[in-house]
C-alpha cells in the first residue's frame, strides 16, 4: 500500500505581503540576528516568537570555539520558552539570518535536530506552533505547523 504525506505551506512575495502580525514578528527575528554570537560561521541566526499569551521572545544562535558547543536559534529560543513561561505554548515562530559573507534574500528553514526540539514543544504545549521563514528580504514562506517539518518523527510514544 503506497502512503503519501502532503507539507502545506503560504509563500508570499515579500513582507509586505504578509498578515501584520506575521511582518511584525518576522521583523523581530530580523532585528534579532544583530545579538546571535557567530564568530566561527559568521551566520547570524534570529528567531521571534509570540507565545499565546501575546508576549514576544527571541533567541539567536550560540556558537562555541568547540563547535558542537553552540546552539541553534531555535533551540535557544524554545529553552528560553520552557524557562520563563513554562507550559505557554507558541502560537508563531519566525526565523531569519544574516549572512556575514553573503546574502540573505531567500528562507532558510531549521535543521534537523531543531525540528526534532520544535516537534516536541508543539506535542507537550498541545497546540499547533505556525512558522514563518524568510531572509532580510526576498520570499517568505509560511508553514501552519511546525511538526510539518519532521513527518514520520521519533517521538515519546515510541519509547512507551
Ligand atoms: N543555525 C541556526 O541557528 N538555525 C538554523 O536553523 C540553521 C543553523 C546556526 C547554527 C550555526 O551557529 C550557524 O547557524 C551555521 O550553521
Amino acid at each position: 500500500m503506497k502512503k503519501e504525506l502532503r507539507l502545506f505551506y503560504e509563500e508570499y512575495g515579500s513582507d509586505k505581503e504578509l498578515p501584520a502580525g506575521d511582518a511584525v514578528l518576522l521583523a523581530k527575528a530580523r532585528e534579532a540576528t544583530v545579538d546571535a554570537y557567530a564568530p566561527y560561521s559568521h551566520f547570524r541566526v534570529g528567531a521571534a516568537a509570540r507565545l499565546v499569551n501575546g508576549v514576544i521572545i527571541t533567541g539567536t544562535n550560540q556558537e562555541n570555539a568547540s563547535f558542537p558547543a553552540g546552539i541553534c536559534a531555535e533551540r535557544t529560543l524554545l529553552s528560553v520558552a520552557g524557562a520563563q513561561y513554562p507550559g505557554v505554548a507558541i502560537e508563531t515562530l519566525a526565523i531569519s539570518y544574516h549572512h556575514e559573507l553573503g546574502t540573505s534574500d531567500r528562507p532558510i528553514s531549521p535543521c534537523g535536530i531543531c525540528r526534532q526540539s520544535l516537534q516536541e514543544f508543539e506535542q507537550r504545549t498541545g497546540a499547533p506552533m505556525r512558522v514563518v521563514l524568510g531572509g532580510l528580504e526576498g520570499k517568505v514562506l509560511v508553514l501552519p505547523e511546525s511538526g510539518l517539518l519532521l513527518p514520520l518523527a521519533f517521538t515519546s510514544a515510541e519509547m512507551k
